[in-house]
């Protein structure tokens, strides 16, 4: 059998761009592709290898690309498939890899898919989406709520019946019980990877099947009134059905008749059921993300515990990630302040399993307040007021320090931080003790340690707001103690060690030698290998 252990997306670290917010070429303050193609040698440099770009096919831009209206196009505001072209050539010249993005579970309402399908009841692609009468009292068919708030079905007057749509009314669900839509979608997948793409990132995956008799969905005895309405009910028949895990199996076969290419699955559920997405023969998703360092409270003995559950429940096969921050949740400087978004890095790129960094993280980008009159994401604009909105982490990435911190000449179509002159890639690449730097040196370190990449985890319990690992490989060990408090804590393992060294939050730590009992400051962490 051929040795999967040194597959590169085990080996190596997925980057997250939002491409609306990365780099604008032609100044409509909007990211784009050509501004992706200037940044490879960024990317290159700091030492990730799998780019992972959120949508850039077309769309009305309802959920900023998350609504397709064509899987195999790109939309213009971000070039043309020429300029898709070279840049997945410059990625893959440069030995990295391009993951896009796949949104099946719905597409645009304005979809020709779906512009068939509400035009009459007998039209052919009726079914690919999901009808349904209303109920006896002429109102929607169950009780299922939108992610983005109300009621999850939309009436359509001419046709009388009711679609379902499990985000935005403009984000109609596709019937994945529909051989058809299932053939369209790989089809489309077939398309890119025919190109060249490695992999892609599966849009909430675990929302592909819903029940097929359509149950109500139970209430949520925990449900108050500041909570967004979709946590009024739980939404136990609508998400997480088992036939999902066969459609899950398709898409794999699909990414099967190329070589090497890479399925990973946006699913936000709890451990177990999580671990199912691997697929019972390991024929499912390569890497199901797993959220939970972005979904925990920042506390080492609940983190402790969820590394340590997540390893058990791991399918002999199945290979682990982590995820600290993508374009939907809050930023890691901002959820637990600058000194622990540093420890967080270090957890991030040494823990076992391939690390997805967010664009940004690396310079320790926090959420930006965005005023009330220029909010743009959907999810607070459908629900004010309870609506998380998605902005703040979402801004533009702060290259230098010249006038809109070098993203666009236009005007940029978020706010810019305010602390991008002191926050930026050009002043933070050299910089001792800065998060860039940070980041360079665990990235240098890890890709060159097999240890630290695909090396065995062990745990080691000392105090319990320490947490504390080794990873090993043949015979290289590499120790990590990280404090996710601010107090001086004591390390005492019952073992022996000795060892220098080589990564610090502290940087001027770096080099020293250290053993068996020691001291750790508050929000310190040390990546120290072991002699
Ligand atoms: C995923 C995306 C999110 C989007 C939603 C609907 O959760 O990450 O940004 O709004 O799906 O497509
Ligand atoms: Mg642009």
């Amino acid at each position: 059998m051929r040795d999967t252990k040194f597959l590169w997306w085990k080996k190596e670290v997925i980057y997250q761009i939002y491409p609306r917010s990365f780099k604008d070429s032609d100044g409509d303050g909007i990211g784009d592709l050509k501004g992706i193609q200037q940044k490879l040698d960024y990317l290159q440099d700091l030492g990730v290898k799998g780019i992972w770009i959120s949508p850039i096919f077309p769309s009305p831009m309802a959920d900023f690309g998350y609504d397709v209206s064509d899987y195999t196009g790109i939309h213009p505001m971000f070039g043309n498939m020429e300029d898709f072209d070279e840049l997945l050539d410059s990625i893959h010249q440069r030995g990295m890899k391009c993951i896009l993005d796949l949104v099946p579970n719905h597409s645009s309402d304005q979809h020709p898919w779906f512009l068939e399908s509400k035009e009459s009841k007998d039209n052919p692609k009726r079914d690919w989406y999901i009808w349904k009468d209303p109920d006896e009292d002429g109102g929607p068919p169950n009780n299922w709520m939108s992610v983005f708030g109300g009621s999850a079905w939309e009436f359509d007057e001419n046709t009388g019946q009711y679609y379902y749509h499990a985000f935005l009314k403009e984000q109609p669900d596709l019937n994945w019980r529909n051989p058809e839509v299932q053939k369209a979608v790989f089809d489309a997948m077939r398309f890119w990877l025919k190109k060249g793409v490695d992999g892609f990132r599966v849009d909430v995956m675990w929302h592909m099947i819903k029940d097929e008799h359509f149950r109500d969905n139970p209430p949520n005895p925990d449900y108050t009134e500041e909570m967004s309405t979709f946590n009024k009910v739980i939404p136990a028949y609508s998400t997480d059905q088992d036939e999902v895990h066969d459609m899950v199996e398709k898409m794999r076969n699909v990414i099967d008749e190329f070589d090497e290419r890479l399925l990973i699955g946006e699913i936000y559920l709890p451990i177990h059921k999580l671990v199912k997405y691997y697929g019972l023969e390991n024929n499912g998703a390569h890497l199901p993300f797993n959220f939970q360092l972005l979904e925990l409270p920042w506390d080492p003995e609940k983190i402790n515990a969820a590394i340590n559950e997540y390893e058990g429940a791991l399918p002999e096969d199945g290979w682990p990630n982590w995820v600290l921050g993508n374009h939907d949740k809050s930023r890691i400087a901002s959820r637990v302040g600058k000194e622990q978004a540093r420890i967080a890095a270090m957890m991030l790129l040494t823990l076992r399993g391939t690390p997805t960094v967010y664009y940004g993280d690396e310079l320790g980008m926090e959420d930006v307040d965005i005023p009330e009159d220029k909010i743009q994401d959907p999810q607070a604009l459908n629900e004010p007021g309870v609506g998380r909105s998605r902005d703040p982490e979402r801004t533009p990435m702060q290259w230098d320090d010249s006038e809109n911190a070098g993203f666009t000449n236009g005007e940029p179509w978020l706010p810019i931080s305010e602390n991008y002159k002191e926050q930026n890639v050009k002043i933070q690449w050299d910089e001792e003790g800065s998060m860039l730097k940070l980041h360079r040196k665990l990235l240098q370190i890890r890709a060159k340690e097999p240890a630290l990449h695909v090396g065995e985890y062990i745990p080691v319990f000392t105090d319990k707001d320490l947490l504390s690992y080794i990873r090993e490989y043949e015979d290289q060990k590499f120790l990590i103690i990280l404090n996710l408090g601010a107090s001086k804590l004591n390390f005492a393992p019952d073992f022996d060690w000795s060892g220098t060294v080589k990564v610090a939050t502290d940087h001027t730590l770096e080099g020293k030698e250290l053993s068996n009992e020691i001291k750790i400051a508050g929000n310190l962490g040390l990546l120290i290998k072991l002699t």
